[in-house]
This record gives C-alpha cells, sequence and structure tokens, in this order.
C-alpha cells in the first residue's frame, strides 16, 4: 500500500512540476511573432480620395488611436481590470520612429489585412480584410498626408502590458492571425445600392463588428457569420470606460428599427439623435461626414438582414 502511496506521490510532483513549466513559459518568453509581408497597393493623389481616406480614419482609428496631443499619437486602450493586460495603441503619426515613418505602403496595407505589423508582432484589433484595394489605397493616403492629424508627435506609448490569459490565448495559438489567401477587392458601384450599403456597413465601417453579440466572436472575413449579426447586445465602451450595450438594427418591429423611417435612421447615423429625443451614447460614433446616399444605402441593405428578436433593453436593464 505505501509503495501505491509512493507512486503517486511522484506522479504529482512530476505533474506539478510539469505544470510549473508550462506556466513558466507562458509568462516569460516573448510572444510569438509572424512574418510580415507587403502587399501591392496603389496609392491615389487625387482629392476626391483623400476625402474618402479622412473620412475611414476619422471613424475607424480615430477611436482607439486618438492621443491627448490630437493627433493618432496613441493611447491607453484596454480599460481598468482589463483581463488581456494593459495595452496602449501606438502612435500612428508620421513621426520616423516613434511614429509609422518607416513602415512602406506595402507593409502598412498587410498590416491593415492581417493585423502583422512590420515587426512581426500582431495587432488584432482593427483588420479591414473587405475593404476594396481603391479604398485601402485611400486609407494610406490620408496617413500620408499633410493632415493635422497624421502629423508627427513624438508621443511614445509604453509597449503592452499583456495578462497571463492573453499569453496563454496566443501562445497556445487559440488566438492568432488568420490569414487568409489576399485577392483583389473592388468597390462595389454605388448605383448597387443594397452591395452598396452592406459594403459600408460591414467592410469599409465597423457597424457589425458594435452591433453584433460580441467583439469575441465576430467573424472578420465573413461578417455575416457572426454570432448575433446585427442584432446588437454587444458590450461597447464609450471614451471613459463606461459599458454600452449596442443596439438590434435589424428590422423586429418590437426590438429592432422595424418601426422607424429611413429619415429617422439617418438622423441617429449623422448626428446621434434618436426619434424619442434622446442623444445616444458616445460609444456610438457619429457619421456625420457619410452623405445621405451613403446612409440610405445602409438602410436598404438592412432591409435584407435577417430579423433577430433580441432584446436588448432587457438585457441592459440586468
Ligand atoms: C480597437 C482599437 C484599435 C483600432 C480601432 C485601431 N487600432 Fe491600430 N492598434 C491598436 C493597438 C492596441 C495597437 C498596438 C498593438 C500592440 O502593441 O501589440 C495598434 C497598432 C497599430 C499599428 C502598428 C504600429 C507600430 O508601431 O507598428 C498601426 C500601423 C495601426 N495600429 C494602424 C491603425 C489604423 C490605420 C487604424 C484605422 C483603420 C487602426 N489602427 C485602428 C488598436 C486599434
Ligand atoms: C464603436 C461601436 C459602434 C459602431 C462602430 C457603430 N455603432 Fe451604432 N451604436 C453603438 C452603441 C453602443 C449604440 C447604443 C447607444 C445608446 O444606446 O446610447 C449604438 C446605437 C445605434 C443606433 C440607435 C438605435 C436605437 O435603437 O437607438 C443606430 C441607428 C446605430 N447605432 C447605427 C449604426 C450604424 C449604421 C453604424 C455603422 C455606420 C454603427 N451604428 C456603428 C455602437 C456602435
Amino acid at each position: 500500500m505505501r509503495k501505491v502511496f509512493k507512486i503517486l506521490g511522484y506522479l504529482l510532483a512530476t505533474l506539478a512540476l510539469l505544470l510549473l513549466c508550462v506556466a513558466a513559459w507562458v509568462k516569460f518568453t516573448p510572444m510569438p511573432t509572424y512574418a510580415p509581408k507587403s502587399l501591392p497597393v496603389v496609392i491615389p493623389t487625387d482629392s476626391a480620395a483623400l476625402a474618402v481616406g479622412r473620412k475611414i480614419v476619422e471613424v475607424e482609428c480615430t477611436l482607439c488611436h486618438l492621443g491627448d496631443d490630437g493627433k493618432l499619437s496613441g493611447r491607453l486602450f484596454s480599460k481598468p481590470d482589463d483581463p488581456f493586460g494593459v495595452i496602449w495603441s501606438r502612435n500612428i503619426t508620421q513621426h520616423p520612429n516613434k511614429g509609422i515613418g518607416t513602415y512602406t505602403d506595402g507593409e502598412l496595407a498587410y498590416l491593415l489585412r492581417t493585423g502583422v505589423t512590420r515587426t512581426g508582432s500582431w495587432m488584432p484589433y482593427m483588420l479591414l480584410p473587405n475593404l476594396s484595394d481603391e479604398h485601402l489605397g485611400a486609407l494610406i493616403a490620408y496617413l500620408r498626408s499633410d493632415a493635422p492629424l497624421v502629423q508627427p508627435s513624438e508621443s511614445d506609448p509604453p509597449p503592452a502590458k499583456y495578462s497571463f490569459l492573453a499569453k496563454a490565448l496566443v501562445k497556445f495559438g487559440l488566438f492568432a492571425p488568420k490569414v487568409q489567401e489576399i485577392k483583389p477587392i473592388e468597390t462595389p458601384p454605388a448605383t448597387d445600392k443594397v452591395a452598396y450599403g452592406k459594403y459600408l456597413a460591414t467592410a469599409m465601417l465597423s457597424c457589425f463588428k458594435c452591433h453584433s453579440a460580441s467583439f469575441e466572436t465576430i467573424d472578420d472575413f465573413t461578417p455575416e457569420n457572426s454570432p448575433g449579426f446585427f442584432g446588437g447586445g454587444n458590450k461597447v465602451d464609450d471614451p471613459s470606460f463606461n459599458v454600452v450595450l449596442s443596439s438590434n438594427l435589424t428590422m423586429s418591429k418590437d426590438f429592432g428599427l422595424g418601426q422607424w423611417t429611413e429619415d429617422q435612421f439617418r438622423l441617429a447615423v449623422q448626428t446621434g439623435q434618436r426619434p424619442d429625443g434622446r442623444i445616444l451614447s458616445p460609444a456610438m460614433p457619429r457619421f456625420a461626414a457619410f452623405s445621405d446616399d451613403d446612409i440610405s444605402a445602409i438602410w436598404a441593405y438592412l432591409q435584407t438582414v435577417p430579423v433577430l428578436e433580441n432584446n436588448v433593453q432587457a438585457l441592459q436593464a440586468k
């Protein structure tokens, strides 16, 4: 009998040691890196393209990168007690070494499609795999332009301190870049209203990311496969890290936009004012720079999205 206990004891001790080694490996070894690449991209120079680039950057990048100096100089991006650690976004102004001055256009294009940076680290937060090649070029042109937002800033945000959980997820490969084959992507013609509206709501702007069930389960590559697609209920932080649940944007008569008119929708999206007069939380960006035609196309597309009877107000009350 004593012999059995002894063997059991050795086994347990070996197991404990093994776990300790795995934990030490997770905690102390550097994060994995991924091969950076360069994609062919055409950078436009005309003012119409720059205006498009500006619209995309102002709603998509300022959210996380707008610093105290009013430039895209980086800021604390994780909330207090964030399970993934203390994460700062980077200085993406034109500063030669503190910003992205040394990135080539092709490296920036690869980063925005896949999240892999030129040093091989990984930015999982804002992938634009379905943005058209034309608009990707416009976005990069704007980052290179003389706009005040992107002029060199001296700001130097500290590197991310990832938590044990974040490191474990990445090192066990549960959270890693999903690099898909990169094919040419054309902008759908604005005359095809539903297709263009879908493009705006899923590929160019991040409506579906905030308005589906959860950031953790969205599908960047095939947006329609995201659980709770456009049904709302996702927990979105406003700039002061208060959590606001996103709204159901499907045409549910009881819980979504089924009773709204297109004019009411346009007003809410451009200015943040709901039909009942309530002003939406700043967790919902304002799309004032987008034309009535753009918003009209998004509205046309939302009519085709499967209705979800998700009662966000009941969730909010919990
Ligand atoms: C949800 C937040 C978020 C959004 C939105 C976002 N980023 Fe980032 N970005 C980050 C974080 C956080 C990092 C730093 C990642 C790290 O340190 O591992 C980063 C890193 C980067 C880098 C790498 C910089 C370097 O030093 O290598 C670039 C370039 C970049 N972002 C560009 C953009 C652009 C362009 C947009 C808009 C299309 C954008 N980001 C939108 C959070 C975001
Ligand atoms: C960064 C996250 C985020 C993005 C991106 C976003 N929204 Fe929202 N949206 C929210 C949140 C959160 C609310 C709820 C705000 C509140 O209740 O005060 C909201 C509310 C709304 C509402 C009001 C609905 C209602 O019932 O009151 C509309 C309409 C809307 N969003 C449309 C859009 C469209 C269209 C897009 C893309 C062009 C978009 N949103 C992109 C977070 C987002």
